[in-house]
């Protein structure tokens, strides 16, 4: 698959084939692609905790408040970003330019993960709705835990949505 191939093929994945473990080989890729990903300062403000067994139950209910999310008790894998300290020059960066690029930079990764996620024939699913206190407590962070990506296969018959996007001229201006 080529790059757009693998952006019109990623997509939330909602239901998982419990039954079925991710393979070591496939996370280390994932896994790697978000090394890879840019980051302001190549500060690479993040950190990637993989909960599996019990510990991916006990974080799939600190993503399940109000009824939301209750999918993610079914993958096998449960990563989990938190946000690390910003190096000296983003900070100063951020500060003087008022952007926030570990926001910014934990985005990029998590679609550079998910993107490769999708090419190794893998479901995924980016999750912001989530208990932070929680979560550090189960995985044992002392940083804020930003997002939640539950990684697994698809279960049989999950059908492939259509993307629903912007168009083009909606999103983008020429001068
Ligand atoms: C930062 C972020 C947070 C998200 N949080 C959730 C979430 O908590 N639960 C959920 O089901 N989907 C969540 N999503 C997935 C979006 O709903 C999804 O990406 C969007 O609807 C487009 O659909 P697609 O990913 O299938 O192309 C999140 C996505 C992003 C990027």
């Amino acid at each position: 698959m080529n790059f757009l191939e693998i952006a019109e093929n990623r997509q939330s994945c909602r239901a998982y084939d419990e039954g079925r473990a991710v393979e070591p080989e496939k996370l280390n890729a994932v896994l790697e692609a978000a090394r890879l990903a840019p980051s302001a300062c190549n500060g690479q403000p993040y950190h990637f905790t993989i909960c599996r067994g019990e510990k991916a139950k006990a974080v799939a209910a600190a993503v399940s408040g109000m009824g939301m999310n209750k999918f993610a008790a079914q993958a096998p894998v449960l990563i989990v970003v938190s946000e690390k300290p910003y190096v000296k020059s983003a900070a100063l960066g951020a500060k003087v330019k008022g952007n926030d690029y570990r926001s910014i930079d934990i985005g990029i990764a998590a679609a550079y993960l998910t993107a490769e996620s999708a090419a190794q024939g893998l479901s995924s699913c980016i999750l912001g709705w989530l208990d932070d206190g929680k979560i550090r407590d189960i995985c044992g962070l002392d940083q804020p835990v930003r997002l939640v990506i539950p990684l697994g296969y698809a279960k049989e018959g999950d059908p492939q949505r259509p993307k629903k996007r912007k168009e083009l001229s909606e999103l983008v201006t020429e001068l």
